[in-house]
């Protein structure tokens, strides 16, 4: 699969993970913990160690050096959205410890900023799927298209290990059962 095409595929898991977290937000005083550990380390690792991994560390570079700008546009733009994320992450991150050590009003915090991540990847995987990989498959010749393939899927080894990808969609398909089914 060409490279911008995993990276969509990616997306449409992210999407339905969205869902579920949009789920959770609808009712946070029945906030199932364990479930809720299990979509911060999906959010963790899945979708930034790797997902967006890839995107910063091979996908970007590998459009700078084909002449694609990095200080405006496309590239800039992803980079602010992925720190912005990454907050929203931590923000309901450190809310969830806070639950979890029974403070019951940290679940208003965990929907604020579950809310607002969802509003941001949802438009953020839309630009991605409509800007910035047209653009990539433009700009990169076949031959760095299949290099950053196998470098994919170095990156995934490296940073969550063989078969966690897998399970990682397991996961998914378990949850979308419960709060989506
Ligand atoms: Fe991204
Ligand atoms: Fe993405």
């Amino acid at each position: 699969m060409r490279p911008t095409e995993q990276l969509k595929a990616e997306h449409e898991g992210v999407k339905l993970m969205l869902k579920v977290l949009g789920k959770v937000c609808v009712k946070p005083e029945e906030i199932n913990q364990e479930h809720f550990a299990k979509i911060l380390e999906f959010l963790k690792v899945f979708v930034d160690k790797c997902h967006h991994g890839k995107e910063e560390d091979l996908l970007l570079p590998a459009m700078i050096e084909a002449g694609v700008p990095k200080e405006k546009g496309a590239i800039k733009l992803t980079l602010l959205e992925h720190v912005e994320g990454r907050g929203y992450v931590k923000g309901m991150s450190e809310a969830f410890d806070k639950l979890k050590n029974g403070d019951r009003q940290a679940s208003t915090k965990i929907v604020e900023n579950g809310k607002k991540y969802i509003e941001l990847l949802i438009k953020h995987i839309d630009k991605e799927n409509t800007i910035l990989f047209p653009l990539a498959n433009k700009v990169l010749s076949q031959a760095k298209q299949a290099e950053l393939e196998e470098e994919f899927e170095k990156l995934e080894v490296e940073r969550i290990g063989v078969g966690k990808h897998e399970e990682f969609h397991g996961l998914l398909h378990q949850l979308e059962e419960i709060y989506l089914g």
